[in-house]
Parts: structure tokens; sequence; C-alpha cells
């Protein structure tokens, strides 16, 4: 694990709910540059827990994975307390998603198993995961017609709900919105969920 970078105010939660991400590791592998476009796992987890020659302190990043034969697979990040991730370009890290895959098999629905250390896998769905998040986090549902995140104000555990390629479901959002998700936008270029992730580091680093 390389050095840590100081001075960070807040927690940092980001959840990417792949919609096209198979949780089937050999597939995923398979997955980058085809339709599942499974780089963007790789993208986003490097733009959330690293920046040049340190990691981001305080970034937990999950990675709901949908595309499946039995329960979506959750994979939780805890930076602080990870090791030895094996590198953090795009083959090392989607080896590291590969392997909570692996070690997911023949789960039961809402289970969860130690991958390495500061990685789990949960058998949780995305609607479970955030309502256990809502409980102790602020949530925020990245939206191109939300709040200008410059005029958002933020606690110390803001959660930032991102997707791939796929929208999030209309049908999702009311619910979302009831848990007390507030959409915010970074203005009005549809951009990779991994560039949202710089954005929203960016911001809060000058608050
Ligand atoms: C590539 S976009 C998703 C594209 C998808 N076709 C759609 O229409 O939502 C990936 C993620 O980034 C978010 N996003 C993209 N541009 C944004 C912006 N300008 N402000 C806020 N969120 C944005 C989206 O809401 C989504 O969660």
């Amino acid at each position: 694990m390389r050095a840590a970078i100081h001075c960070r105010p807040t927690m940092r939660t980001f959840v990417l709910r792949a919609r096209a991400a198979p949780t089937d590791s050999q597939a995923l592998l398979a997955g980058v540059g085809q339709e599942a476009h499974t780089e963007i796992l790789a993208h986003t987890l490097m733009n959330a827990c690293f920046v040049a020659q340190a990691h981001r302190p305080g970034v937990v990043v999950y990675l709901v994975l949908e595309s499946t034969a039995d329960f979506s697979r959750t994979i939780r990040f805890d930076i602080d307390a990870m090791r030895d991730i094996g590198g953090f370009d795009e083959r090392a890290l989607l080896a590291r998603i590969a392997q909570a895959l692996d070690v997911s098999r023949g789960m039961g629905k809402d289970e969860t198993r130690d991958v390495t250390s500061g990685v789990e896998v949960r058998t949780t769905s995305f609607e479970r995961l955030v309502q256990t998040l809502a409980v102790d986090h602020q949530l925020f549902l990245m939206d191109r017609k939300g709040t200008p995140i410059r005029e958002q104000a933020f606690g110390q555990a803001p959660c930032f709900l991102l997707t791939d390629h796929i929208p999030m479901p209309k049908k999702a959002i009311p619910g979302l919105e009831r848990l007390g998700a507030k959409k915010i936008t970074l203005g009005r270029t549809m951009l990779f969920a991994s560039q949202c992730v710089v954005l929203i580091h960016h911001e809060l680093d000058q608050r």
C-alpha cells in the first residue's frame, strides 16, 4: 500500500450500481470494452481510491454487480484497511474484483465473506445496501438534473450513488428519495462515473 495523503475532513463513500456487470468472474474479465463495459468498475475504483503516489484515506467504495443468475454481488473496498491491492492499473483492479466474485460462489442471499484485507463480498442488492447506508450517510444521487454540487452542503459522511453506462431505473428514484437521497449535478455534460468521482473529490477537497 502506498503512503496516505493527509488533511481529509470527511469520509467519502461511493456506490457504483453496475447494472451490466456480470457476477461470473470470467465473464467480468471478458467484458472489458464489450457490451458489459466492465472497465468502468476498474476506472471508478481507481479514481475513488488513488491519487499519484498515494491513496485517499477515508474512502469506501461499493461495486454492485447486477448481471447475475442468482444474486447481485456487492463488493466493498475500504481503502484504510486494504494492504496490497497488487497495483492500480485496470488489469490489477479487475483481478481483485474477479477474486471477490470467485470467493462469492455458492453464497446464499444476504451473506458476507471476506476476500482479503479491506475487501469483502456480499450477496446484497443495491436497494438493500442503500437502505443500510441511509442510516448513517447523507445520500446523493448523481444526476445531470440535480442541484449544482457547488451549492450543496456536505456533512461528515456523504455517499454518492452512480451507475455504469445503463441509467438508474426511473422507478428506483422515488424509493431513493424517500431514503433521503438528493440529486446533485456536475454540469450538463454526460460524464463517465469515474469522471464524476474525480470531480466530487475535487469539490470536497476545496471545502
Ligand atoms: C455514463 S453516466 C450514465 C449514462 C446513462 N446512459 C444515463 O443516461 O444515465 C454514469 C453515471 O454518471 C452520472 N453522471 C454523468 N454525468 C453527470 C453529471 N454531469 N452530473 C451528475 N452525474 C452525472 C450518471 O448519473 C450516472 O450515474
